[in-house]
């Protein structure tokens, strides 16, 4: 049912954890399922690049693989090239979701932004095609 990289990336997430001081902190959730994911970013001033990021959730498996990937694919990218790390991306990145659980893989695209869209207001900047999440904790879709 589950391909080897979310097998690998549920038993073995990367970079799990805090960032003290990030750049920007993003918490997304499922009302539905209520599951909790968290994104820290560390960003540099001067270039731009996301330096570092780690993550925490409280969910299903699939959203731990989703958010590990995530992080994988962020560090060492541009804030656009981030924005394009969409769900699909990751989904992509982890050789596929079944379909029941791409909604998990959303979570990962939504606390990604969240986190972009802290940094942008902690640094009084617009980040094109960024759009401000609804609030802090919002009813992802199923
Ligand atoms: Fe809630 Fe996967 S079932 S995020």
């Amino acid at each position: 049912m589950y391909s080897e990289k979310v097998m690998d990336h549920f038993t073995n997430p990367r970079n799990v954890g805090e960032i003290e001081n990030a750049s920007g902190v993003g918490t997304v959730g499922n009302a539905k399922c209520g599951d909790i994911m968290r994104i820290y970013l560390d960003i540099d001033e001067d270039t731009k690049i996301i330096k570092d990021c780690k993550f925490k959730t409280f969910g299903c498996g699939a959203a731990v693989a989703t958010s590990s990937m995530a992080t994988e694919l962020v560090i060492g990218k541009t804030i656009d090239q981030a924005l394009k790390v969409t769900n699909k991306a990751v989904t992509e990145a982890l050789d596929g979701l079944p379909p029941v659980k791409v909604h998990c893989s959303l979570l990962a695209e939504e606390a990604i932004h969240a986190a972009l869209w802290d940094y942008a207001q902690k640094h009084g900047i617009v980040i094109e095609g960024l759009v401000e999440p609804k609030k802090d904790i919002h009813e992802g879709e199923e």
